[in-house]
């Protein structure tokens, strides 16, 4: 995972590619805060919009969208600050991931997910609660 220490969005390139790898599309929609980390291969579609706060920690290939074609669902994202997203978890539109919580490897998120507590699977489900982290 690669840190991006200041407020300063990576740059991408004109296949919304940064240079670790992880691409963005519709990275004008994208608000990204202070000392994240995006895992390569990892897709972020910012269509209607994608807010990442500081702290969040995201794996490697997962897909955070906020409009998927297939099921006509659009809706802004937000991951609120310090929370993680485990490797290969998708992100559906509309989604918020609460304060410090944790997102497990592989899960499917269709619902928002609490501040404080970890949720994995597919769809993802509670799994426990986190009192601090
Ligand atoms: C969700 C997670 C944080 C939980 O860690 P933990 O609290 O140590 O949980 P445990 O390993 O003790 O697992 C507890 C139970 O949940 C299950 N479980 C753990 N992670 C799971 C996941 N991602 N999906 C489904 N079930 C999971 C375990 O199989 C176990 O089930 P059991 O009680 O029936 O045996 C961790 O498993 C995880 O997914 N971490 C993300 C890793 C990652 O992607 N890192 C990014 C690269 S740096």
């Amino acid at each position: 995972m690669k840190e991006n220490k200041k407020n300063n969005k990576p740059e991408f390139n004109k296949m919304g590619f940064t240079q670790w790898q992880w691409r963005v599309l519709n990275h004008n929609n994208l608000k990204l805060g202070e000392n994240t980390q995006v895992g390569s291969y990892t897709v972020i579609d910012a269509n209607k919009g994608v807010e990442i706060e500081d702290e969040v920690k995201i794996g490697f290939s997962c897909v955070i969208i906020s409009y998927s074609s297939i099921d006509d669902k659009g809706g802004k994202v937000i991951l609120k600050k310090n929370c993680k997203i485990g490797s290969g978890a998708i992100i559906m539109p509309g989604i918020t991931v609460g304060e410090n919580a944790v997102v497990g490897a592989n899960s499917f998120v269709n619902k928002d997910v609490p501040p404080n507590e970890v949720w994995v699977g597919t769809p993802a489900k509670f799994m426990k609660r986190l009192d601090s982290i």
